[in-house]
C-alpha cells in the first residue's frame, strides 16, 4: 500500500495509513484517502493573502494510471482554504493553464468584481487579485472556475478546492475539528476515462459530463482509517452533472450537522444524505473499535423523477461504493453531540411586503431567456429580504444557486424534502415539477458595473445557458449598459 497519490501538492494522508488494510475484504486497489493539504496565507498588514496557482499535471485518479488533469497548487483539485468571519482576505489567483480560466468563491458573500465569476476572466500567465472581508457564518464553501459557457469541461479537468469559513459560534459547537484527523473533506466527483487513461470530455447529449466512475478528493477506491470514534465530513458534491445519494453500508444513522451554508440548529440523525451538484453537507460520524463501513452512492429511494422513461435521470439510479473506513483502534464513547447550534435558524425571516421575482427554469432557460453576457435580468435596488419563486417546469431535474447570498427555504412543494432545506442554504435541488419559495437576502455590496449570477449548478445545464445575471445597487440606480460588453471568450 505506497502512498504514491498525485493530490495537491503537500497532500497529507487521513488517518494512519496501513499497509495491510483491513482484513477479509478486497483491498488491492485500495488507497489512502487524500486531504487537500490547508492553504498557508502570508499575512501582510493585516490582510491573510492566499496564493493559488491554476496549473496542468498528471495525476493518478485511478490506481496505477496516469491521466492529464488541472489543479490549483497542484495537479488535481486544490488546497483548502481557511479563514475567519472578520478576516479581510486576498486571493492571489495565477493562470498558468493554456487557456482563460475564472476562480468563483461560490457560497461567499462579496462585491460582484470579486465574485469570480464570468466577468473577471483571468488570462493565460496572469494573476487576479481579489479582496475582501468575511462576513457570514461558519461554512464549507468551494472554489471553482466559472468562465462563460465552459465551468464543466474546467471543473471536470480538476479544478475545485474547499473554502471552509470559521467562526466563535461553531468552534464553541463541540463538533470535530481538527482538520485532516477528526474533520475531513470529502470531494465527490465522477470521471469518464478513455482507455489510454485520459478523461472523456465529451458532452453526451442530455448528460453532459455524466460519468461512469466516482472518485474522492481526487481518487478512485480510496480507504479512511480513523484514528478518532467521532468524525465530521464536509462534503461536497463536486460533480458537473451526477446526484448522489450517501449512505452507509451497514444502514447506520448519522448526523448531518450543516447545510451550504451553515450549522443546523440540531444535529439531524438520518440514514441518507443526497446532494445535487454544488450542495454541501457536514455530517458527523460515530466509528468504534473494529468497524468496517462502505460509504456507498446508492439509488434515490425519494420519488425526484417524473414517470417518463426517456428522461435522462442524471445517477438516480446508479449505485458506487465510494470510500471505506475503518475505526480507530482506541477511543472512548462519544458524548451526545450538543442541540442548539445555530441561532440564526431560530427564526423565519419575516418577509410579508418583501419584493417578489420568479424564477422558471425550462428547456436550458429561465424566465424564457438564455444567458447572455451583455443583459442584465434582474436589478435589486433595495437591502433585504426577497422571496424568489423558483419552479422547474421541465420533466428532469435541475437545481438553482445564487451568488453572494444564502437563502432560507420558506416552503417547497411537489418534491421530496431533505433536512437541510431546515438551514441556510446556496443551492437546493429541483424535482421535475418543484416549487421552491425562497427567502433570500441582500445585504451590503452594490454595483451598478459588475453583476451576480444565478443558475442551474448542474454546469451543462449552465453552459447551455440556464442562467441568469442580477445587480445589487442604490435606490433608483439602474445598471450600466456596458456590462459584460468585450466578454466574448
Ligand atoms: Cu458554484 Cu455560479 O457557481
Ligand atoms: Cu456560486
Ligand atoms: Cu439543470
Amino acid at each position: 500500500g505506497g502512498v504514491a497519490v498525485a493530490v495537491a501538492a503537500g497532500s497529507v494522508v487521513a488517518g494512519c495509513a496501513s499497509d495491510s488494510g483491513p482484513v477479509g475484504t478486497g483491498t488491492a486497489a485500495r488507497r489512502p484517502l487524500p486531504v487537500p493539504p490547508l492553504l498557508a496565507p502570508r499575512l501582510v498588514d493585516g490582510k491573510k493573502i492566499f496564493a493559488l496557482d491554476a496549473r496542468a499535471g498528471i495525476s493518478e485518479i485511478k490506481a496505477g494510471i496516469s491521466t492529464p488533469t488541472w489543479g490549483y497548487n497542484g495537479s488535481i483539485l486544490g488546497p483548502t482554504v481557511r479563514a475567519r468571519r472578520g478576516d479581510l482576505v486576498r486571493m492571489e489567483v495565477t493562470n498558468s493553464l493554456p487557456e482563460m480560466t475564472t476562480t468563483h468563491w461560490h457560497g461567499m458573500h462579496l462585491p460582484a468584481l470579486m465574485d469570480g465569476g464570468p466577468h473577471q476572466p483571468i488570462e493565460p500567465s496572469s494573476t487576479w487579485t481579489p479582496e475582501w472581508r468575511i462576513d457570514q457564518q461558519a461554512a464549507t464553501l468551494w472554489y471553482h472556475p466559472h468562465p462563460h459557457g465552459n465551468t464543466g469541461h474546467h471543473i471536470y479537468r480538476g479544478l475545485a478546492g474547499l473554502f471552509v469559513l470559521d467562526d466563535d459560534n461553531a468552534d464553541a459547537a463541540g463538533l470535530p475539528n481538527e482538520y485532516g484527523v477528526d474533520d475531513i473533506p470529502l470531494i465527490i466527483q465522477d470521471r469518464r476515462f478513455h482507455p489510454d487513461g485520459t478523461l472523456d470530455e465529451t458532452d453526451r447529449k442530455d448528460l453532459g459530463l455524466l460519468g461512469d466512475t466516482t472518485m474522492v478528493n481526487g481518487i478512485t477506491d480510496p480507504h479512511f482509517i480513523a484514528t478518532a470514534r467521532r468524525v465530521r465530513f464536509r462534503i461536497l458534491n463536486g460533480a458537473t452533472m451526477r446526484m448522489f445519494n450517501l449512505r452507509f453500508s451497514d444502514g447506520r444513522t448519522f448526523h448531518i450537522v450543516a447545510s451550504d451554508s451553515g450549522l443546523l440548529n440540531d444535529p439531524t440523525p438520518v440514514e441518507n444524505v443526497y446532494l445535487s451538484p454544488g450542495e454541501r453537507a457536514e455530517i458527523v460520524l460515530d466509528l468504534k473499535t473494529g468497524d468496517e463501513v462502505t460509504l456507498r452512492a446508492v439509488k434515490f429511494a425519494d420519488n425526484l423523477e417524473v414517470d417518463n422513461s426517456d428522461a435522462p435521470d442524471f445517477g438516480l439510479a446508479d449505485e458506487f461504493d465510494l470510500l471505506t473506513l475503518t475505526g480507530p483502534n482506541q477511543g472512548g464513547e462519544p458524548a451526545p453531540l450538543p442541540n442548539g447550534l445555530n441561532a440564526t435558524l431560530i427564526a423565519m425571516p419575516d418577509t410579508k411586503g418583501a419584493p417578489t421575482r420568479n424564477m422558471d427554469m425550462e428547456w436550458f432557460q429561465i424566465n424564457g431567456k438564455r444567458m447572455d453576457i451583455t443583459r442584465v435580468d434582474d436589478v435589486i435596488d433595495h437591502q433585504g429580504w426577497e422571496v424568489w419563486t423558483v419552479a422547474n417546469k421541465d420533466n428532469w431535474l435541475h437545481n438553482f444557486h445564487v451568488h453572494d447570498t444564502q437563502f432560507r427555504v420558506l416552503s417547497l412543494e411537489r418534491t421530496s424534502t431533505t433536512p437541510m432545506i431546515d438551514g441556510w442554504k446556496d443551492t437546493i435541488l429541483l424535482a421535475p415539477g418543484a416549487v421552491a419559495t425562497l427567502a433570500v437576502r441582500f445585504t451590503g455590496y452594490t454595483s451598478t458595473r459588475w453583476p451576480y449570477m444565478y443558475h442551474c449548478h448542474m454546469a451543462y445545464h449552465e453552459d447551455q445557458g440556464m442562467m441568469g445575471q442580477f445587480v445589487v445597487v442604490e435606490p433608483g440606480q439602474q445598471p450600466d449598459p456596458q456590462i459584460g460588453t468585450g466578454l466574448d471568450h
